[in-house]
């Protein structure tokens, strides 16, 4: 596990979109596994703007998001496909066949999560996986307590991750009940992980990261046994390491 300690999320940001931009230049056809959320919304800003200054060619890319909310359709301004579109699609001009999140209204959720999985396979698994992380360990949306050899799946968010994310929404009785998320497992086998961490807010989710056990309890805690995980963190998120 490889620990860049950067200053602030700005430095945090350029550092990711620099290994981003690096990776796409020497795999062109590389496949991206993403996420959603605050954290990484200045990485995609920074990789945007590198990747037109330098005339990046990103015909060849496909990408891969960890997780959708529940119901929400993809036009549906909080579901994580609107958030993509937003901060990444659109601003790059990705084909919609380049990119895919789980389908959050589909009829069969349990069918779309055995597809969706089996659609990475289909595509050679992800290369490189970008990741946050949740105050209490998630990573997507796995919850304390998912299994290590989970795959995607349907999950009941915590009371305390739907706080978390009210934020973006209306008020917190808008914000789903279940997800759809990629699970640990198909996490686990991205043959490189890149998590990232900004803010007081994830000083305790840092420490148990770093210093607590491996176990189904802090889900993220399981990177400590992949073989190639870089994490970005700023000096708030390390403030209790
Ligand atoms: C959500 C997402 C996660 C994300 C986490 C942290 O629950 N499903 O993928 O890592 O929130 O979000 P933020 O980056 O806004 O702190």
């Amino acid at each position: 596990m490889e620990i860049v300690r950067v200053t602030n999320y700005e430095e945090m940001s350029e550092y990711a979109a620099e290994l981003l931009f690096r990776k796409v230049q020497t795999q062109p056809n590389v496949v991206l596994g993403l996420a959603t959320g605050g954290t990484p919304e200045g990485t995609y800003e920074a990789f945007i703007e590198k990747a037109k200054r330098n005339d990046l060619d990103l015909s060849q890319i496909t990408t891969f998001n960890l997780d959708e909310y529940e119901g929400l359709a993809s036009d549906h301004p909080n579901s994580y496909h609107a958030y993509m579109k937003e901060h990444l699609f659109h601003p790059l001009d990705l084909k919609s066949e380049q990119t895919h999140l789980p389908k959050g209204n589909a009829a069969d959720l349990e069918a779309e999560a055995k597809s969706y999985e089996q659609l990475i396979e289909d595509y050679g698994g992800i290369d490189l996986q970008l990741l946050g992380i949740g105050e209490n360990g998630h990573i997507g949306f796995n919850e304390p307590g998912t299994p290590h050899h989970s795959r995607t799946h349907i999950v009941e968010l915590k009371e305390s991750t739907r706080e978390a994310n009210a934020r973006y929404f209306e008020n917190k009785s808008e914000v789903p009940k279940r997800a759809i998320t990629m699970g640990i497992a198909s996490i686990m086998d991205s043959r490189c992980i890149l998590l990232l961490a900004s803010g007081e807010r994830k000083k305790q989710a840092m420490k148990n990261l770093l210093e607590g056990d491996i176990n189904e309890t802090f889900p993220a805690s399981i990177l400590r046994s992949h073989p190639y995980v870089t994490i970005i963190a700023d000096e708030e998120a390390l403030s209790a390491v």
